[in-house]
Formats: structure tokens, sequence, C-alpha cells
């Protein structure tokens, strides 16, 4: 209870409040002036005004300035219910609202740029460029190899745009048969063909006021290719079966797999759509080239398995790391992804080893192994080298009981060239394993 808007405004800044309730005539700010400050401050607060009964542009102002509803005064005792029921839609409305705002909050942190993991410079280089394009009204054309992590990048693009708050509306260009597509992007009125029973909407107009994600563009056809590019030059579309055109108030981005120059060479994609969808070209760089972020995307994909699926699996040992980061990941951070989740269940607890990798990833010979790290003061590239060297010589014939074959082998270094190794770095057996 308050007995004027400046208090209301006070207890509603102080307390948690599921309704407000307020006459329009009151002294100092009147009930309208109130619920549109209410707005700014608590934009999903219910507010309901109490109208005088003969003043029909009261109510009508009261609903513009932003009221739930209104209620005509006075109140009968028979109306009470009607009332009571008002009020209870009105509480249930602010808290869906309330209720959707942090779902909308929580989904976009997920897809602000540090969910997108790695510290590599080229995944720096790439993120630079994604920061700085993502709050512009450019089309964004993504392009990598499968599982690189396009789709993964158009969110953050969204997500981190002043249309954040509008909807994402995602189409698979390769997954909708050619016939569907067109009605499904730009909608249909009822009766444009057969099964147009209904008037429906399509994800142009789904989308507007925020951004469709066009995956999958080089699957498009020749016949699409061209409605779209037209979409793109003037910014309008009609809904088929319809000549009334739509404005397309859409922040395009697209991203393919293919390579769009080869399709256009080929006949299969045009070449005036690719620079209307090339304005802001950004390439997801493939896992292989951004191989340092492996053990990084490793953890990440673990502590996951953790949360999301209560995975025992504390980590990857140094020998299985090493084996991972040689492998050259052709289905990228999705392939990554999927074996962590399918390890995680194999193996169930403790450490993922080497034996646990799958043959096709041991049977990449290793030619990277964890350590080496230049520290900012520098170091002596021989000396270290060679350091190195005679630490992995004298590994290997450890592992061997100095049988200077097998050492050998382990290196992939034939049996002469060990051997004046081992001279030249002056390495001898331990005292009493000599052989
Ligand atoms: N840098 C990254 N950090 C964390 N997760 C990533 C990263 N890159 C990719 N992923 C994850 O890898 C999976 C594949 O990524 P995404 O679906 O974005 O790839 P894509 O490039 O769209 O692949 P495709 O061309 O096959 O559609 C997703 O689960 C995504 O979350
Ligand atoms: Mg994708």
């Amino acid at each position: 209870m308050a007995p004027d808007a400046a208090e209301a405004l006070q207890v509603i800044s102080s307390e948690r409040i599921d309704l407000v309730l307020c006459d329009i005539q009151m002294p100092g700010i009147n009930g309208l002036e109130l619920v549109r400050q209410v707005r700014e401050v608590e934009p999903d607060l219910p507010c309901i005004v109490m109208t005088g009964y003969n003043s029909p542009e009261n109510s009508v102002e009261a609903l513009s300035a932003g009221a739930f509803w209104y209620l005509e005064k006075p109140f009968e005792q028979e109306r009470l219910d009607v009332i009571r029921q008002l009020v209870d839609k009105a509480i249930q409305h602010g808290r869906l609202k309330s209720e959707n705002h942090h779902l909308q909050k929580q989904l976009r942190s997920r897809h602000k740029f540090d969910s997108i993991i790695g510290k590599s410079s080229r995944l720096g280089r790439t993120l630079a460029i994604v920061e700085k394009v993502a709050d512009t009204e450019s089309t964004v054309l993504l392009t990598g190899e499968s599982g690189t992590g396009k789709e993964l990048f158009a969110r953050a693009l969204h997500y981190n745009s002043r249309r954040a708050e509008r909807p994402l509306v995602t189409v698979n260009c390769g997954a909708i048969p050619e016939e569907l597509l067109e009605s499904e992007l730009f909608g249909h009125v009822k009766g444009a063909f057969t099964n147009a029973v209904n008037h429906r909407e399509g994800r142009f107009a789904a989308a507007s006021g925020g951004t469709i994600f066009l995956d999958e563009i080089g699957d498009m056809s020749p016949n699409l290719q061209v409605k779209l590019l037209r979409v793109l030059q003037e910014r309008t579309f009609e809904p088929v079966g319809s000549s009334k055109t739509q404005k397309a108030d859409v922040r395009v981005i697209a991203a393919t797999h293919q390579d769009l120059p080869k399709l256009i060479a080929a006949g299969l994609f045009r070449e005036d759509l690719f620079y209307r969808l090339n304005v802001l070209p950004i390439e997801v760089p493939p896992l292989r080239e951004r191989i340092e972020d492996l053990p990084l995307l490793v953890h990440h994909f673990l502590d996951l398995a953790r949360q999301d699926r209560g995975s025992r699996i504390q980590g990857v040992t140094d020998e299985a790391m090493e084996q991972l980061m040689d492998y050259h990941w052709p289905g990228n951070v999705r392939e990554l992804e999927n074996l962590i989740e399918r390890l995680t269940v194999l193996v169930g607890e403790g450490d993922i080893e080497l034996a646990d990798l799958p043959t096709e990833i041991r049977a990449e010979p290793i030619t990277r192994v964890l350590a080496p790290r230049v520290p900012s003061t520098g170091l002596n590239f021989t000396a270290v080298v060679g350091r190195f060297e005679t630490e992995l010589i004298e590994q290997a014939l450890e592992h061997t009981h100095w049988n200077k074959n097998r050492a050998a082998g382990l290196l992939g270094l034939n049996r002469t060239t060990l051997i004046e190794k081992i001279k030249k770095r002056g390495i001898t057996p331990p005292e009493n394993d000599a052989g």
C-alpha cells in the first residue's frame, strides 16, 4: 500500500513486488506516469490501472503507457471474481516474462565469445574479426571445414549484436527439400499450393528484427538463389502465392563447408549471390591448424561430461594427449567432441590412456610431444635441441633396456644413426644395466 506514486516507486525499488494496482488520479505523479516509470525500472512488473467508468480514453492511454490491463471503477460486488482472475493472470504473465528474460540472458551468456574455446593465435585472429563485425548490420559468410565451429561462431555473432534480444532463426538449406524451402523461407498464403491449407509465416518473417542463419548455403538450388539474391538486394520478399511485398528486417549470416568459387566455376552457385554474401568473409580454421588448442578443448569437453553426465574421467595421460595432437582431425572439433563423449563412457573412470584411443588415431606417428616452451627471457636454441635429443634417446634406450635395434625402431631412426648420436652425445648406460 502506498498513498502516492512517489512512495510506490520507493517500495518497488526496495521490495519484490508481483503486481501494481493503481488509480489514475493521485496527488503528485499520476497513475499513467507511474506505469511509464515502473516499465523503465521493472519492465516485467505488470500494472493494472483503475480508470473512471466513463473515460474510455483513459483506458486506451493506460494500455499505451504499458499497463497490462485496466479496471473500470466503481467495483461492484459481483465483479470481484473477474477482478481476482485478472490479477492472477497479470501476476502469472509477469512471472513468465521475467523467467523468459532470465532464460534468454542465460542463453546469451552461453553464446558469448568465451564459449569459443582456444588460445591459439590462429583462432585469436579469427575471433578478433568476429568481435569487430558482430555488432554491424553487414552480411557475414562463414566458411570452413565441417565441424570447425561455424554454427558456434554464427551464434556468437548474433548474441553479441544489437539484435541479440530478437530471434536467431537457423535454416539448414541442405536439409529442406527444394520444393519446400521457398515457403519455409518466405512463408505462403492459404491456397498457394495443394497442401497450403493455412497462411504460414516464413523464417524471414520469424527472424524479423533479428538474424537469419542460412546454413549450408552451398546446397541451395539455383532457383532459390535468385530469390535470395533479391532479398539481399532489395531487403523485401513475397510469401509464396502472394503479391504483397514484405520488408525483411533481418541480418543475414550464411555458412558453408563447400568451396563456393569452385561451385561457381561448375555453374552450381551464382556469382552475384556470392558477392552479396561475401561482404564480410570469415574463415574458421580447421583444428589441425590450431592444434595447440586441442588440450584446452579436451579439458572443456571433459568438464562438460562431468557436469552434464556425471562422468568420472579425470583427464588424459600425456602420451594420449600427444597422440591426439598428432592426428589430423578431418571432422575437426565435432570429431573430437564425439570421441571424448565416447571415451568417457567406454573408459568410465581414471585417465584416458593411449591404449584407449581408436586405432585410426594411434596409427598416426607422433611428431609432437608436449613440453617445449620458449620462456619470455629467451633460450639457447642449439643447446635446448641437443638436450632434447639426448633425453629422447635416453628414454628410448631405457624403454628397451639398451637394445639399440629396438630403441632405433622406437625413434624411427636407423641403427647406425642412433649409434652415431649416442657417441656424439656421450650417452652411457647406467652402471648395472650395460648390454
Ligand atoms: N572453439 C570451440 N570451442 C568449443 N566448442 C567448439 C568450438 N568449435 C566447435 N565446437 C563444438 O564443436 C561442434 C561442431 O561445431 P559446429 O556445429 O559449430 O560446426 P560447423 O562448422 O557448423 O560444422 P558443419 O559444417 O558440419 O555444420 C559443436 O558442438 C560446437 O559447440
Ligand atoms: Mg554447421
